[in-house]
């Protein structure tokens, strides 16, 4: 049981919030294969109150799609608390603050990681974010573990995270890399275990290089941290949560043979053409195929049938040719401790990292 606030969830690792991927189809994947809770992907803060079909996509929470988290990204506290509020009133049922992304362009506007630098605005942020939910929804935070190595930014970084709990947020969530660092070397789950050894019963979440069940299970019982984040492994692999489920029922995680594969696929095809019709759900099904690949038997070329898509029936023509009836008891390869095969994770371009 993993609590976050008010919210019970009785699977230690969540979905994390992931830009370009973890819209309300991703997300009805992943609970269909047992996620416990997801977070959408990030939001401006300023999209969220501007009027406009973004703000309608934004705020438009179905009744499934529970629970579920908004996460929000901006550089002033003025602009945060507003759109916070438009969260709660939509139906989301926690609001993260997102002090994590590293991408040039929004450190140059002075959001996400930018903000690890400036505890003191940070904690203003924290504070009117914590206002406008009122206590109605859980807030949590996302952070790295700060700007870059040296003592000013691990300083800046205490800071913030011990004036988050005194604040109130209910949850942190902590990726082991700083914002320099961007994806440069693993996760440094040392600093994780630091971090969970200071503050004590607070509820922490650890994220970086979970790719299978058994690395949550391994940074679980390496760091002693409340919960895991899942973010790469989990776009194309909703399995995963299944899987860690398996694990710990002290089962053997089963890898999904095509027939699985497949009726994922489709489930997502469905719920991205009703969520945003055939024309924009063929670029989603792109995307996102492209990572499904990496499970398949025969990642490179299924990879490549992705990459190929273009046109209506495309999509049909991939599950005909690669997922068909006479393969479907197939199995992909077998899920290895270590993660499953690593090397099709990364010619599917899922292990190595954009943003967030
Ligand atoms: C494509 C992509 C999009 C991401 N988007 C977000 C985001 O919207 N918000 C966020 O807090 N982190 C985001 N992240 C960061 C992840 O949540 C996570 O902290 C990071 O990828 C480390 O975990 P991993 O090594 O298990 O992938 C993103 C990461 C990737 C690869």
């Amino acid at each position: 049981m993993l609590r976050i606030g008010s919210l019970e969830l009785d699977l230690p690792a969540v979905q994390a919030a992931l830009s370009g991927y973890s819209d309300l189809p991703m997300r009805s994947v992943a609970r269909a294969h047992s996620a416990p809770f997801c977070l959408n992907e990030v939001v401006l803060d300023k999209d969220v109150v501007a009027q406009g079909k973004l703000r309608q996509r934004i705020l438009d929470i179905p009744e499934e799609d529970h629970p579920v988290g908004g996460q929000l990204m901006g550089s002033q506290p003025e602009g945060f608390a507003p759109a916070a509020r438009d969260l709660v009133r939509a139906g989301y049922d926690l609001v993260d603050i997102n002090f994590g992304c590293p991408v040039p362009k929004v450190l140059g506007r002075c959001r996400g990681g930018f903000l690890l630098g400036d505890a003191e605005l940070a904690l203003g942020i924290i504070d009117r974010v914590m206002q406008a939910c009122a206590g109605e929804v859980p807030v949590t935070v996302k952070m790295r573990r700060g700007i870059d190595l040296g003592p000013d930014a691990e300083r800046q970084f205490f800071a913030i995270l011990e004036g988050a709990y005194e604040l109130g947020v209910a949850a942190i969530t902590l990726h082991g890399r700083t914002v320099v660092q961007r994806y440069k070397g693993p996760s440094d789950w040392s600093f994780l275990r630091k971090v969970k050894a200071h503050v004590g019963d607070k509820v922490l979440l650890g994220s970086g290089d979970l790719f299978s069940p058994y690395d949550i299970e391994r940074m679980l019982a390496e760091t002693g941290v409340d919960g895991a984040s899942v973010a790469r492994g989990c776009i194309g692999n909703p399995w995963i949560f299944s899987q860690y489920r398996q694990l710990r029922a002290g089962r053997r995680p089963e890898a999904p043979n095509i027939a699985a594969q497949r009726q994922a696929i489709l489930m997502h095809w469905q719920a991205a053409r009703d969520w945003c019709g055939a024309e924009r759900a063929r670029g989603k099904m792109r995307t996102h195929g492209i990572k499904y690949a990496a499970v398949h038997p025969e990642p490179i070329a299924v990879r490549d049938a992705f990459v190929g898509m273009r046109k209506a029936g495309d999509l049909e023509r991939i599950l005909e040719e690669w997922y068909p009836q006479s393969r479907w008891q197939e199995s992909s390869s077998i899920l290895r401790e270590g993660g499953f095969d690593v090397q099709s994770l990364k010619s599917c371009g899922v292990a190595g990292g954009r943003v967030g």
